[in-house]
């Protein structure tokens, strides 16, 4: 195992963590910004070093296409590839492809699916996925899984599950690289607690250095949601770290926090910051608005961000949609409150304050308990 989990204060479930990887020591909660193509849209990784980025994702599909994981492997990895000192996480492909490729199709084999380069149908099997995370060089691996939407029924949702129990080994067996690498198994088996639950403890049985909860955050409600998780966590070994793959709204990664998970992945931040949204503790502030054309106040004036002590909202409302650097301003700002809430929930579990934490998060985001 290349990674290792030491808890330093709990709450009931919730828990802070040190996680130390090959390439950086991480507190959790943590969440990972994601990079799809070897880099955060809009920000030089000296910037994200800034904001206080411990872990970035990257994705294993767009990686492979392009500039090809051979080429990375021979420029010495993506962590030098893309000038990035600290840890990364690729994640394996195969929900990018489901996801962004309506045309994919998943067989026993793997999953096929038409080149975006040149039409040509093209299988991405464990065994390939794997390879390429290999190349990419990530201090976290995914396995390659079996997704379909939380919203399906019937025994699609079986098929999926026990398919991703027997891909885990194919994935195990093709991993080289395990002394510095460290390969995540994927819970699935929809919103049916019997089938997370043979998941679960499938994945257990292989002893892996971590665990995800896949296959949520797609359209079911929250109910359903935070009770898989609750599920999951649970029965997941308190040894080792949990990660909530696709999970990035503030109250999610709260509430999931409380319910003993510890990593979080999300396009949102940064995707919503391209549309003009910026994340402050009430919720979202939509600097398109023509109220703010003439508002000098920072986006949110408790925020420690650069961008919050050097620019207005008028400024920043002047450039949204217009100019990159709005975009670029706004993704800077959400991502330090995203590590500044990863900060403020790790420290409070540490301190033994985390219901403050939670009462007074609740209490601005909903003001008037609506
Ligand atoms: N990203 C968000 N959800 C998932 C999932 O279930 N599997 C994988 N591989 N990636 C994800
Ligand atoms: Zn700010």
């Amino acid at each position: 195992m290349a990674l290792r989990f030491e808890v330093l204060g709990r709450f009931n479930r919730a828990r802070a963590a040190q996680l130390t990887l090959p390439h950086f020591v991480c507190q959790t909660p943590l969440f990972m910004p994601v990079g799809t193509q070897g880099t955060i849209k809009g920000l030089t990784t000296d910037q994200l070093e800034e904001i206080g980025c411990q872990i970035i994702l990257g994705n294993t599909y767009h990686l492979a296409l392009r500039p090809t994981s051979e080429l990375i492997d021979e420029l010495g990895g993506l962590h030098k590839f893309m000038n990035w000192p600290r840890a990364l996480l690729t994640d394996s492909g195969g929900f990018q492809m489901v996801s962004l490729l309506h045309l994919a199709d998943i067989t026993e084999k793997g999953v096929t699916f038409q080149s975006p380069v040149d039409g040509k149908p093209m299988l991405l099997t464990p065994e390939e996925s794997i390879q390429i995370q290999n190349r990419i060089g990530a201090d976290i691996i995914m396995a390659l899984d079996d997704v379909v939407k939380t919203t399906i029924t019937g025994p699609r949702i079986e098929e999926a599950m026990y398919r991703t129990l027997r891909w885990i080994d194919r994935c195990i067996a093709a991993h080289k690289r395990p002394y510095d690498q460290n390969l995540f198994g994927i819970v699935q088996g929809g919103l049916d607690p019997v089938l997370r639950d043979i998941c679960v403890r499938g994945l257990v049985d292989r002893n892996l250095p971590g665990y995800a909860i896949g296959g949520l955050a797609g359209g079911e409600d929250k109910d359903s949601f935070w009770r898989v998780v609750a599920q999951c966590t649970a029965t997941l070994p308190e040894d080792k770290p949990r990660y909530v793959m696709g999970v990035g709204y503030p109250l999610d990664i709260v509430v999931c926090s409380a319910l003993g998970a510890d990593m979080y992945d999300c396009v949102y931040p940064t995707r919503t910051a391209r549309f003009g949204t910026a994340l402050v503790p009430e919720g979202v502030l939509k600097l398109k608005h023509k109220a703010m054309a003439e508002d000098t106040r920072p986006i949110d004036p408790t925020c420690a961000c650069m961008v919050c002590k050097n620019y207005t909202r008028a400024y920043i409302h002047s450039l949204v949609t217009k100019d990159a650097m709005g975009s670029q301003l706004l993704s800077f700002h959400n991502l330090y409150y995203m590590m500044q809430l990863s900060r403020n929930l790790h420290s409070s579990i540490v301190q033994g304050k985390f219901p403050e934490f939670v009462c007074n998060f609740l209490q601005k985001m909903f003001p008037k308990g609506d």
